[in-house]
């Protein structure tokens, strides 16, 4: 029984439909366990743009702050909002991801046994899969085009005397790396205790110190099993064999293109969640923002068509992560997995003989099954 306090940014297009679901199913949640949940809503994405005059406010942004967690809908997906040409709705995220150092993005995968046929893995393939892609979220090669300039860390297309030139850079400090794998190597502990880190250390310098710091790092850590893959290798074994993986930790670009390889062994983008964890802490864990990995889906939108699994997952993760509710977020998978069996589907997950549900009735069989 305790009382948490978390900021609600639903944001555009179906960010509002599937993070109404996410809030009904934390209610079930908090009546079946006695918690009091307090929301406050903000505006965020284009909605901000055309009410407050920036993607997210500087109010906004220390309520995020003062919260136990953060649930996100998604932002983007209009282009006729007045401002369009100063302010992008994606600057909501640059802003907190920034602001409040969210540096660790973790992204689960794990195909519901009913659900198997929608990938485009074979399902013998994928039976078993439980796998958590931990990803530095930044650093390295993207955090090189920060505006000012960031010393040491070029992006930028030069001309010289030889003729036209494009530079990126990839930096990482021992501390950054460190820091990532400890968030790795803590969750694997709450899961089945083995990590897979992922480099380039063949080629890249960043990915040999990468190594050394895991090798470090792994040492603290002796009941968790530990390995090195190759980039390379691992893009293979995830559609390969996927069951072999447990948390796998990468830096930003590996991570950036192995999440989505990933997401692909669910099926559907509306059924996967993430979290962002930052480095503060709050009086349960460790603050974080949690949102569908979808983004606003503007050619849906309003239509009730939206699966609102991924938000309502994703609220489940900030039970387990920010909260440390973890038997509140386990009622919540086995109540998606139970709507799921009993062929209720959304209309991204059409199959023949499942019974077609909105986005809204969705999200009250969830709640429900909460509750039973
Ligand atoms: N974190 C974010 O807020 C975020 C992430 C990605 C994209 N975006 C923005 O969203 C807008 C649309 O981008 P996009 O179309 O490339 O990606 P998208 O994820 O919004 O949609 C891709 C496809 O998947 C479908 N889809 C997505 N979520 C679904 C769900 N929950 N249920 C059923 N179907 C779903 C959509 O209908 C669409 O056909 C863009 O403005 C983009 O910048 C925002």
């Amino acid at each position: 029984m305790g009382n948490y306090t978390i900021t609600v940014l639903p944001g555009d297009g179906i960010g509002p439909e599937v993070t109404e679901q996410a809030i009904l199913v934390l209610d079930a949640i908090a009546s079946r366990y006695q918690h009091t949940f307090t929301y406050h809503k903000r505006l965020v994405g284009v909605a901000a743009i055309e009410a407050e005059g920036e993607a997210i406010s500087d109010e906004s942004l220390a309520l995020c702050r003062q919260s136990d967690a953060i649930l996100f809908g998604a932002v983007g997906g209009r282009s006729d909002y007045a401002g369009r040409d100063k302010v992008k709705p994606e600057q909501a995220l640059f802003k907190l991801r920034k602001g409040l150092q969210f540096f660790a993005n973790l992204r689960p995968v794990k195909p519901l046994k009913n659900l198997l046929s929608a990938s485009s893995i074979k399902p013998e393939i994928l039976q078993g899969t439980d796998l958590l892609v931990v990803r530095e979220l930044t650093g390295g090669l993207y955090y090189g085009h920060l505006e000012p300039p960031v010393p040491g860390k070029p992006s930028e297309i030069r001309q010289t005397e030889h003729g036209t030139e494009a530079i990126d850079t990839l930096l990482y400090t021992e501390a950054e790396i460190e820091r990532i794998l400890r968030v790795a190597f803590e969750v694997a502990r709450d899961r089945q205790k083995k990590v897979t880190s992922v480099d380039k250390a063949n080629v890249l310098s960043s990915s040999v110190l990468w190594r050394q710091v895991a090798n470090r790092v792994a040492a603290e850590y002796p009941d968790v099993a530990f390995e090195h893959l190759l980039v390379d290798a691992c893009a293979m074994h995830l559609i390969r064999k996927p069951t072999s993986f447990d948390v796998i930790v990468t830096e930003n670009l590996f991570g950036d293109i192995l999440t989505d390889e990933a997401s692909m062994l669910a099926g559907s983008m509306g059924m996967l969640p993430s979290a962002s964890l930052g480095t503060q802490k709050t009086a349960h864990g460790r603050l974080g923002l949690y949102e569908p990995i979808h983004g606003s889906a503007p050619d849906i939108a309003g239509q009730g068509k939206a699966n609102p699994i991924a938000a309502i997952l994703s609220a489940a993760m900030l039970l387990h992560y920010s909260l440390g509710l973890k038997d509140e977020a386990f009622a919540i998978e086995a109540a998606v997995a139970k709507t799921i069996e009993e062929g209720y589907r959304t209309e991204d997950l059409r199959e023949a003989g499942a019974t077609i549900i909105n986005t809204q009735q969705m999200g009250q069989k969830i709640a429900a099954a909460v509750l039973k």
